[in-house]
C-alpha cells in the first residue's frame, strides 16, 4: 500500500489513497500529505472513519487547533469541534429548522473560508463525515489561488499590499442572524493582508469569503467591487470542485487559498453530522 496523490479537478483538489489517517502516521506519509495540501489545497480521503480522538490526533499534525467560536449557538462549542449538523449534540434529536442553531449554520452556504474573522487566521480545516444524508448536503470548494493567478500583472500589483477587514457579525448578519452582545464581544473585527503567499510553494492566493467585509481605506463600492470580483474569479466553474459525501470521508482544506460552501439538504427528513477541527496558522511556540 503506497500513498498516492491523484488530482480530481482541473486546477486543485486531490484524492489521497494508500494511507490510513485514523492511525498514528509516520513523518514520511504525513510529510507527503502536508506537501499535497500545499500543492492541491483540498485533499479528499475515503473510508477513514474516525473517533473524536483520532480526528484530533490527525488534525494536530498540521498545527495547533483553534477553539470553537460562538458558545451556545455553535453545536460543538466548548469542544475542539465545530459541528455542521441538524442533530442536537446531547439528545441526538433533529433540531427544528427555525431553531437559532440551524439559522446560525445557514451562513455556511455562502462562500467562505473558516476563521478568517479570527485575529490569527486558520491554516486549514479537517472535516469528517459522520452521518451523511441520502441526498443533498454536498460541499463545494473554489480556488482563490486560481483567482489570484487570473489577475493581470497590474491588478496583482494593485492588490499586493491591501488589508481587508473580516467581521463575523457582518457575515452572519448577511443571513439575518444577530449575535447577543456577549457573543459579539468574542469576535471583534480583525484585519488581514489580502494576498497570502504559501510558504512551501511560493504561490499566492487571496484570503476572501463571506467574512471579508471591506478593503481598509477604500470607498465602499470599490471595496465591494474588488472582493466580489475576486470571489467571482475563484468560483468560475473550472476553479471549483463539488464533493458528494460518503460516511467515512475526510476532507482537509486550505483556508487561505480556497473557499468552500455547504449546500442544501432536507433538514427535516434527513440527518447530517459533519465534524470539523480547525487548525490555526499560529506558530506552535507562540502558544
Ligand atoms: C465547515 C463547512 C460545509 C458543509 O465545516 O466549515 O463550511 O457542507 N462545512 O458542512
Ligand atoms: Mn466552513
Amino acid at each position: 500500500m503506497s500513498l498516492t496523490v491523484t488530482p480530481i479537478a482541473p486546477v486543485f483538489c486531490a484524492r489521497i489513497s494508500g494511507v490510513s489517517i485514523n492511525k498514528p502516521l509516520d513523518d514520511g506519509p504525513f510529510g507527503a500529505i502536508r506537501a499535497a495540501l500545499d500543492a492541491h489545497l483540498v485533499l479528499v480521503f475515503s473510508d477513514q472513519p474516525m473517533t473524536d480522538e483520532q480526528q484530533i490526533d490527525f488534525s494536530e499534525r498540521f498545527g495547533p487547533l483553534e477553539g470553537t467560536a460562538a458558545a451556545g449557538v455553535n453545536p460543538g462549542a466548548g469542544t475542539p469541534f465545530a459541528r455542521q449538523s441538524n442533530l442536537d449534540i446531547k439528545t441526538g434529536a433533529v433540531i427544528p429548522p427555525d431553531d437559532r442553531r440551524m439559522f446560525y449554520q445557514k451562513a455556511n452556504m455562502l462562500w467562505h473560508a473558516d476563521s478568517t474573522f479570527k485575529a490569527i487566521p486558520s491554516l486549514c480545516s479537517v472535516l469528517t463525515a459522520r452521518v451523511v444524508p441520502p441526498e443533498g448536503g454536498a460541499t463545494e470548494f473554489a480556488s482563490t489561488r486560481a483567482a489570484y493567478a487570473s489577475l493581470s500583472e497590474p491588478q496583482k500589483a494593485e492588490i499586493e499590499d491591501l488589508v481587508v477587514e473580516h467581521d463575523f457579525a457582518y457575515s452572519r448578519g448577511l443571513v439575518g442572524f444577530t449575535f447577543t452582545p456577549e457573543e459579539l464581544a468574542h469576535t471583534p473585527p480583525v484585519r488581514h493582508r489580502l494576498v497570502r503567499t504559501n510558504k512551501a510553494t511560493g504561490l499566492k492566493s487571496v484570503m476572501i469569503g463571506v467574512h471579508a467585509k471591506c478593503v481598509v481605506g477604500w470607498p465602499e463600492d470599490e471595496s465591494r467591487g474588488l472582493l466580489d470580483d475576486l470571489l467571482a474569479r475563484a468560483t468560475r466553474p473550472e476553479n471549483t470542485y463539488r464533493h458528494d459525501w460518503r460516511e467515512g470521508d475526510v476532507i482537509v482544506w486550505d483556508n487561505q487559498a480556497a473557499v468552500h460552501r455547504a449546500t442544501e439538504y432536507d433538514t427535516t427528513k434527513h440527518q447530517r453530522l459533519m465534524q470539523r477541527t480547525t487548525i490555526s496558522s499560529r506558530a506552535v511556540s507562540a502558544k
